[in-house]
């Protein structure tokens, strides 16, 4: 199928948007954006911290920085706590993926516990839309975001803006109308996806991809793509830790890493 099929590329975006969020009940079901959540559910700093030091560090670094003693071992890089990408990550998703692990989380094999809505979301396939010309033309438009020019490429632009823009946003920035229908514009952005649209401009994120990577991410879809490639992602901790600890440690790593304020003492 070709793009000049525009009828056919919307109904593969349709058909996996249907799937991975529904704009109704998106609407419907607001889900703020709520740094809250861990102290509600019982988190505690100290606690957190303690759990932290005994198993985190080891990727993500004492400082948050994913530059741990073992992340060199691991693909994808441990996520970086202090990049401004995780403020859009809300405590609910951050709890699963720690609770059951990342890949789980993507696949919605959460027994029973709801990420944002329950609705499992990941980046959807284009296989079926795009020619994989196309494909590689895109993914050095995507690359250009952040530069201070784009190729004179009138193709991806079109493209991007049908098939892309509703999620990664006009300018690549992942704040596109689909993820942020009520955003409270004084409130740091906040996906209703998770994992929120990648923000193509964020250089530590994106480098981290080669150009294959991201061929295959936007031919076959996030979840596949990682399968083929064999990425670890994000191991659970269910098992280890109870829900308490798991509120604490993502509290800990809210206050410290994300809204940069570690406390002083106890
Ligand atoms: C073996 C290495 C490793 C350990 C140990 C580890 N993580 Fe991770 N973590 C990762 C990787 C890899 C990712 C995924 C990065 C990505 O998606 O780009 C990740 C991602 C995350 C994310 C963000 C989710 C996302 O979508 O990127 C959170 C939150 C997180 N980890 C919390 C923790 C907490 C809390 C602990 C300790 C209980 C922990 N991690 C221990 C490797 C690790
Ligand atoms: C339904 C929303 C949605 C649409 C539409 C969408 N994406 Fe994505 N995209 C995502 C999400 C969510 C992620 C982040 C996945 C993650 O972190 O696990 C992502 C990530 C990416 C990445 C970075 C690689 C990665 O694994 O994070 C690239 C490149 C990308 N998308 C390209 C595109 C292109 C090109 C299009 C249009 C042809 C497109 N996307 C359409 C939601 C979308």
């Amino acid at each position: 199928m070709k793009f000049s099929k525009k009828t056919g590329l919307w109904i593969v975006v349709a058909c996996s948007l249907s799937l991975a969020a529904p704009a109704a009940s998106l609407a419907a079901r607001r889900i703020p954006p709520n740094p809250e959540t861990a102290k509600q559910n019982g988190g505690d700093y100290w606690r957190g911290k303690k759990i932290y030091g005994e198993i985190c560090f080891s990727c993500h670094g004492v400082k948050g920085d994913g530059k741990g003693p073992i992340w060199r071992t691991v693909m994808p890089r441990p996520q970086v706590f202090i990049s401004p990408y995780m403020k859009r990550m809300t405590d609910d998703y951050m709890f699963s993926v720690v609770k059951f692990g990342k890949m789980n989380v993507l696949k919605n094999r959460t027994k029973g516990h709801n990420v944002i809505n329950g609705v499992p979301t990941a980046m959807p396939s284009f296989g079926e839309a795009l020619e994989d010309a196309q494909i590689r033309k895109l993914v050095k438009w995507v690359r250009s975001f952040g530069k201070s020019e784009q190729p004179k490429d009138a193709q991806s632009r079109k493209i991007f803006a049908d098939a892309c823009s509703q999620c990664h946003g006009k300018k690549g920035l992942g704040d596109g109308t689909r993820p942020v229908e009520d955003q409270d514009p004084e409130k740091p952005f906040i996906s209703h996806i998770q994992p929120p649209p990648m923000n193509y401009h964020l250089k530590e994120q994106m480098a981290r991809f080669d150009d294959g990577f991201l061929f295959w991410n936007i031919k076959l879809g996030r979840i596949e793509v990682t399968e083929l490639k064999k990425y670890d992602f994000m191991k659970s901790y269910g098992h280890l830790l109870n829900d308490k600890d798991i509120w604490s440690v993502v509290r800990y790593v809210r206050e410290a890493f994300i809204n940069g304020k570690p406390r002083k003492k106890k």
